[in-house]
């Protein structure tokens, strides 16, 4: 059977990692989780003191951009790859609030998206692939055969998000948590770079009120019709 390229976009915390996780695994695909890309470039901006509360140096991480190697590497015992920035697996760090009140005002910069989708078209080249992002079926793979929109309420991705930090420990608020989530859909949604829009042939899936079972039986059924 002809593998084919599955391009699920989105806003914030809509639950699209877990469901592409799902549909990779079933269908023996890659997933390629983009935002980790651009978070594993913010906690890189973070770490070197180009990004701070009241001061980012653009410049700076713009100049710095070939020194920065974004990896994957498949983990056998959870089953999907995890994010390493120069060698170094990074997946705990780049899940924090901090970076994730930092990655949208990162992602906006062309010089880092340019980097980033030349990477990700050539992780997509060969198809039987599940990506996941903001971009992917507009920029990334305009052609993918399967274009998917998540939304969600605010309200419920805000909640998921929060559930999902305190079960690994992080004590954030919920509040803070609902703030960065507007804050980042707006950010993202009005960049002048590749904003976050529903590709005009892409299938909106409001999974609000779905159970994860509901929501991977519909996204596979959606699979199966497009192979
Ligand atoms: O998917 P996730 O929430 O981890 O993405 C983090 C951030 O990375 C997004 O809020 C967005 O600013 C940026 N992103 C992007 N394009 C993508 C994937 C993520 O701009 N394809």
């Amino acid at each position: 059977m002809s593998k084919i390229t599955i391009a699920i976009d989105g806003f914030s915390s809509t639950g699209k990692s877990t469901v592409a996780k799902q549909i990779a695994k079933h269908m023996g695909y890659v997933y390629v989780d983009t935002g980790a890309m651009y978070r594993a470039v913010t906690f890189y901006a973070m770490q070197n003191g180009l990004i701070g509360e009241d001061d980012f140096n653009i410049k700076a991480l713009i100049n710095r951009l070939p020194k920065i190697d974004i990896n994957f590497k498949f983990n056998e015992s959870l089953g999907f790859a995890e994010v390493y920035l120069n060698d170094k697996n990074v997946e705990k760090q780049i899940r924090t609030l901090e970076v994730s009140s930092f990655v949208s005002k990162v992602a906006a910069i062309s010089e880092v998206r340019q980097k980033l989708v030349e990477q990700q078209k050539k992780m997509g080249k060969d198809k039987g692939v599940v990506m996941d992002g903001r971009d992917i079926g507009t920029v990334v793979f305009p052609d993918a055969e399967l274009k998917i929109f998540m939304t969600a309420s605010a309200e419920t991705r805000a909640q998921r998000r929060y559930e999902e930090l305190m079960e690994r420990g992080d004590h954030v608020d919920y509040h803070a948590v609902l703030e960065n989530v507007k804050e980042r859909d707006y950010i993202d949604s009005n960049r002048e770079d590749s904003p976050l829009v529903k590709a005009d042939d892409a299938i909106e899936i409001d999974n609000s009120n779905m159970s994860l079972q509901e929501q991977f039986d519909e996204i596979l059924g959606l699979v199966q019709m497009t192979l």
